[in-house]
């Protein structure tokens, strides 16, 4: 059985104080009997140790939402796998829509990374996705299957059920318009089938595919309920207590 991991990226908002305040809220309103998933928080970079002392001797596990694949080195403004886990980090977010456009990032960078967390025992939580150009001129599948493809490329069959994948439809991402169930299905569905043809399908099986994009308490339920999908990477409502722990608790 797969287990459904709930990750909340804060992208760049709270400071310290704010972080505290969230923090503790969510860790207040948990309902750690029936929790049935794994719930994740990746705040910026900055707040990394304070979050680690609140969420330490609680379920809640931390991730960063970036890194860089060297361990050390002259490279401004970057931090490695080594500095994320020694800030108690158990995952980080890899290839995020807003890394590839924004920034630039492209598969093969995104490739090195998902390698060294791998190596450095930190859960990737690795994004693809399309855009609406990309939907609407009929190239999801292909542009889906080349992320893959790429961004996995020298991942063993052992590893690859310690990756997480993140779908997370770029016309989706912040703009209110989820997915519906039936389209993040298809999607889902075809990763798991492409992860299959990569490494079997007892492998592909236990491979966690999260759902992202304006996932909100009034359509999580709906969407955790699809075979395929096996948690959600939440933006916007992971910023508010309420609605995180919502989302916590439809699953
Ligand atoms: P929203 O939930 O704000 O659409 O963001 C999704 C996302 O990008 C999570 O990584």
């Amino acid at each position: 059985m797969r287990k459904k991991v709930i990750a909340g990226n804060w992208k760049m908002y709270m400071d310290i104080a704010g972080a505290v305040n969230l923090i503790t809220g969510i860790k207040a309103g948990l309902n750690k009997d029936s929790l049935n998933c794994d719930v994740v928080i990746c705040p910026p970079a900055v707040n990394l140790e304070t979050a680690n002392e609140l969420v330490k001797n609680s379920p809640i596990g931390l991730g960063a939402q970036n890194m860089y694949f060297e361990d050390q080195g002259a490279f401004t403004g970057e931090i490695s796998a080594p500095m994320l886990k020694a800030v108690g980090c158990g995952y980080v977010i890899l290839g995020h829509s807003e890394r590839r456009t924004i920034f630039g990032e492209k598969d093969e960078l995104i490739n090195k990374k998902v390698i060294k967390a791998l190596a450095s025992g930190l859960t990737p939580i690795f994004c693809i996705g399309e855009t609406l150009e990309e939907r609407e001129n009929g190239t999801t599948f292909s542009v889906v299957k080349t992320q893959i493809t790429e961004g996995l490329k020298g991942v063993s069959a052992d590893d690859i059920t310690k990756v997480i994948v993140a779908y997370e439809p770029v016309w989706a991402i912040g703009t209110g318009k989820t997915a519906s169930p039936e389209q993040a299905q298809e999607v889902h569905k075809y990763i798991r089938t492409m992860l299959s043809e990569m490494y079997g399908s007892d492998k592909a099986d236990s491979v966690t595919i999260q759902y992202g994009g304006s996932v909100k308490p009034e359509n999580a339920a709906e969407l955790l309920g699809q075979p395929d999908i096996d948690g959600a990477l939440v933006g916007g409502a992971c910023l508010k207590a309420d609605s995180f722990l919502a989302i916590i608790h439809a699953v």
